[in-house]
């Protein structure tokens, strides 16, 4: 048996083989190889067209422009119209369904960024058990495991969970009851789990980054200090873990920061070390060596940048058994939507055709990465551009 037990990173899953397949191991019969990530939905129930995305979308403003979009408003922190969601989930059930497993990295509930309307306990339950509705109705109703993560914004008040046992976490812990999740003490005291896939060598750790992370006033550093997003003790510690068990993680999927984005682990005589690769800052030749593994940050359905959501295929072969082969990111252009009163996802990029990748391991990564790094890379601009889904500056 192999399996790794991890602590938290944003809105994270990993997942593994906890044993090598036997020749017997397949999957349900007509069932592709291929598993959907999905994160940061955000759905907002008061969302209005024709308001101001400087009152959330909420209300009228006689003092900002009113520009509130159908869709959703690109680049505003307005969140996710109901119109949009319910698109979303109709994407999913005629053009990605059926799909092996779905991974939600969280955020479900939207933002608790308007004074005037602040969120409650009640609305912040409702807004979790809503979201989990659509995923039962559409996946687990059809024998298809959802395996969701806590975001920042799922709890009550957000950004804030003190160590367990509390009662937000009780309270999630019946909302998702109906995933049939292997839910156990430790997700009461620690919102963490691990879940076998049922008739596969997969298993999930879900993780609950909220004790990693610096914006929760109700929890310590592993030790001290604080940098951007992390308790920098956590985080060390954190990436040591990935970096000893890389060997047998398949896959490291986060949320969160709406952005299309990779962070390599890499492996020195000094320790491992994380390195999140973004637009903002191109990475320096050879700066990035021996990476063990890749991390991979989703974009989101929330339209902060264009609403995007990927599938993952990986293979079947029984000693390579889930390793990750490609990727297909799909998107919304928003500008497009808004325009023509219709939502449609579309292909952005499939990962194999952006970057000439074979598959998803570290080592065909690293490849891209040298890639990056040389001047006028065709590859770095894709990078960039993909980074904001495509939302272009101006
Ligand atoms: C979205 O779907 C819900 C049912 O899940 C429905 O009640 C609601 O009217 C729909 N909203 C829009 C804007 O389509
Ligand atoms: C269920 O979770 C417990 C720990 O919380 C773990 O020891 C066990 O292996 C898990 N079982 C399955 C089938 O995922
Ligand atoms: C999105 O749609 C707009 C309006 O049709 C178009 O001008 C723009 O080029 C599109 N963007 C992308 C990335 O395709």
């Amino acid at each position: 048996m192999l399996y790794a037990t991890l602590i938290a990173i944003f809105t994270t899953l990993v997942f593994s083989v906890h044993s090598f397949p036997s020749s017997q191991t397949r999957l349900n019969t007509g069932t592709p190889a291929k598993f959907l990530h999905i994160t940061d939905i955000h759905v907002d129930p008061h969302y209005r067209p024709h308001t101001s995305p400087a009152l959330s979308c909420h209300r009228r403003s006689l003092n900002s422009p009113n520009t509130a979009l159908t869709y959703g408003t690109v680049s505003t922190l307005c969140d996710t119209p109901f119109i949009t969601s319910n698109a979303t989930f109709d994407f999913l059930r005629n053009e990605v369904s059926p799909v092996q497993f779905v991974v939600y990295t969280g955020d479900s509930v939207r933002h608790d960024r308007d004074e005037l309307m602040e969120r409650t306990y009640a609305e912040v339950e409702e807004g979790n058990r809503m979201v989990v509705q659509w995923f039962v109705d559409e996946f687990v109703k059809n024998g298809i495991a959802v395996i969701p993560t806590i975001g920042n914004n799922d709890v009550y008040e957000h950004d804030s969970l003190p160590p367990g046992p509390t009662p937000f976490l009780n309270t999630l812990f019946h909302i998702w009851k109906p995933f049939n999740l292997n839910l156990t003490s430790s997700f009461l005291r620690g919102g963490y789990f691990r879940h076998d896939l049922p008739d596969s060598p997969l298993t999930f750790i879900s993780m609950n980054s909220m004790y990693l992370y610096n914006g929760n006033g109700l929890v310590g550093d592993c030790t001290e200090g604080r940098t951007i997003d992390y308790f920098p003790k956590c985080y060390e510690m954190y990436v040591d873990i990935l970096g000893h068990y890389s060997g047998i993680i398949i896959g490291h999927f986060a949320g969160h920061t709406n952005g299309d984005t990779l962070a390599f682990v890499t492996e020195s005589s000094e320790g491992y070390k994380m390195f999140p690769v973004v637009k903002e800052k191109k990475p320096a030749k050879n700066s990035i060596k021996n990476v063990v593994l890749v991390l991979n940050n989703a974009p989101s359905v929330i339209p902060a940048n264009n609403p995007g959501l990927r599938v993952y295929h990986y293979a079947t072969s029984p000693h390579n058994y889930g390793h990750l082969l490609d990727y297909v990111q799909y998107y919304v252009n928003m500008t497009q939507a808004n325009l023509a009163n219709n939502l449609e996802y579309k292909i952005e990029y499939t990962a194999s055709d952006a970057y000439g990748l074979k598959s998803l391991g570290p080592k065909e990564w690293m490849n891209v990465l040298r890639e990056f790094e040389r001047d006028d890379s065709e590859a770095w601009k894709k990078y960039c551009l993909y980074q904001t889904v495509s939302v272009t500056d101006g």
